[in-house]
């Protein structure tokens, strides 16, 4: 992906690839769309993807493959112990993330709950730049508790921080010198954060945190699933990292780091997971969880066919042409969203464009699910499907009570390879035609409320009639129009 100067001097960004394979899409009436919101409880993972015109609702196992991973798939050694595929993975992550050991997992979430069944105990605490749903979830399932030591800025939505996924390495070592190293399960980078933006983390960052944990003996683990993003934001953002080769910064990162887990339907353009371990010790401890959840040491879960994928798709994400096209896209995006004065996450983080549903719906209390009513609004608006990261992703405490996210955010996501620019200049004008219309939405109750995870099978209702609302403004400004 480059951005390209036009005749008239404007740049855009060009895709360095062709599509050769295609999936027909329905753009359903406006109509139709709020009927099949309400079927899905208001909940857009509820939704049918035959009823989505563009799924925006996550990069996870919906990129485009390349047609040197379909190739490979047609190799795959179908075996359940000792298959070539396997060793051919395992080999490409070794080089790739410098490890020795690797467990294959069925996905990320896998090697989470592998990581903090063997390493979090009861009363244990996990200090991390910011948590991830699932992350967090097996933290919490093995009586630990996950403390987010972001530095302040990160959290704030506009800035002009290159890197505001860095953790704050004065709170680590406050936080040690508080609790002791040995209540520290292990501390967790997330290189990209997914719930703040896609906002990346710095390689000098990461070599502080490490270097503080190796001081004190403690674990230090990163969780590489958002990795490509991060390396193209370290290729523009860091300036010692400029004149590096991706695959050199992909190994300064990981080096200091003890385990290194990922999620494959993220990174490597394929479906799976794993853990690269560099402590024989560590190795044995965490292998045994391997059979009892997962499969056989040589496929984890994943099908040969997927790791062939994987393999090559790690390749991939060594080259910057590949690497690039989701950030520039993204950059696009934001950009746009932001001169319209729709209000964004900035700077463009990786993963996708996230619209801030604090601003944006100013008039709805955290309460009322901001960011889930407008995820609601943007798919009857336009047929997209983006992703609530707000109060409604969160868990309640203990004591019924219900945390209020830090950010109220709809991500709009960006499957890699996937989408042409004319498809992300529709989603931004629907948005932009919903900013101008924003006070007709309201707000959203929970009428089904799952106690874990509850955003991924939870059911809400409007408070008023705002979507038929929304749906009769649409039809008096676009007519006939889908
Ligand atoms: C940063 C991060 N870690 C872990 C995961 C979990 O991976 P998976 O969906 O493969 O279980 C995700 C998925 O979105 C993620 O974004």
């Amino acid at each position: 992906m480059s951005n390209v100067k036009f005749y008239g001097g404007e740049q855009y960004p060009v895709e360095m690839h062709k599509v050769r394979i295609i999936q027909k899409l329905t753009l359903l009436p406006i109509e139709d769309r709020l009927k099949a919101m309400e079927a899905a409880g208001h909940n857009t993972f509820l939704l049918q993807n035959a009823d989505v015109f563009l799924d925006m609702l996550t990069d996870s196992g919906v990129n485009a493959m390349s047609q040197e991973q379909q190739a490979a798939m047609f190799r795959a050694d179908d075996a359940y112990a000792g298959s070539a595929t396997f060793t051919r993975l395992h080999e490409k992550v070794s080089e790739i993330f410098g490890t020795p050991y690797f467990l294959p997992t069925h996905q990320g979430r896998a090697a989470e709950n592998i990581l903090s069944s063997v390493l979090v105990r009861p009363g244990t605490y996990v200090p991390m730049n910011y948590h991830f749903t699932t992350s967090k979830a097996h933290v919490v399932a093995n009586g630990g508790e996950v403390l987010e030591l972001i530095k302040p800025e990160g959290l704030e939505v506009t800035s002009d921080l290159p890197f505001k996924g860095d953790l704050d390495v004065d709170a680590l070592r406050q936080l040690i010198a508080e609790k002791g190293a040995d209540a520290i399960a292990y501390v967790r980078i997330e290189a990209g954060t997914n719930l703040i933006g896609g906002q990346p983390v710095s390689l000098s960052n990461m070599e502080e945190v490490c270097e503080v944990c190796r001081t004190h003996g403690i674990p230090s683990v990163m969780d590489a699933s958002l990795i490509a993003d991060n390396l193209y934001f370290a290729k523009v953002r860091e300036p010692r990292c400029a004149d590096l080769e991706i695959g050199a910064i992909m190994r300064a990162m990981c080096d200091p780091f003890d385990i290194i887990y990922f999620s494959a339907r993220k990174v490597g353009f394929g479906r799976g997971g794993g853990i690269c371990v560099r402590d024989t010790a560590m190795y044995q401890k965490l292998r045994e969880l391997v059979p009892l959840y997962e499969g056989f040491l040589t496929y984890g879960g994943m099908s040969v066919r997927e790791m062939e994928a994987i393999t090559v798709g790690l390749d991939e994400t060594l080259d910057f042409d590949m690497i690039n096209q989701g950030p520039i896209f993204i950059d696009y995006m934001v950009r746009e969203l932001e001169r319209r004065g729709v209000p964004v996450v900035t700077p463009p983080g990786g993963l996708g464009a996230h619209v801030d549903a604090r601003r944006f719906l100013d008039h709805l209390p955290q309460t009322e699910y901001p960011a889930a009513a407008l995820a609601s609004a943007v798919f009857v608006a336009s047929g997209v499907r983006g992703m609530e990261r707000g109060t409604m992703s969160e868990q309640r405490n203990a004591d019924g009570s219900e945390p209020m996210a830090h950010m109220e955010l709809v991500r709009l996501a960006m499957p890699r390879r996937v989408f042409t620019l004319s498809q992300v200049n529709y989603a931004i004008d629907r948005l932009d035609w919903l900013y101008q219309n924003r006070r007709i939405i309201g707000g959203l109750k929970f009428v089904e409320e799952p106690e874990i995870l509850r955003f991924f099978f939870g059911r809400l209702a409007p408070l008023t009639d705002w979507p038929n609302q929304l749906v009769a403004k649409f039809r008096a400004d676009f007519g006939d129009s889908l």
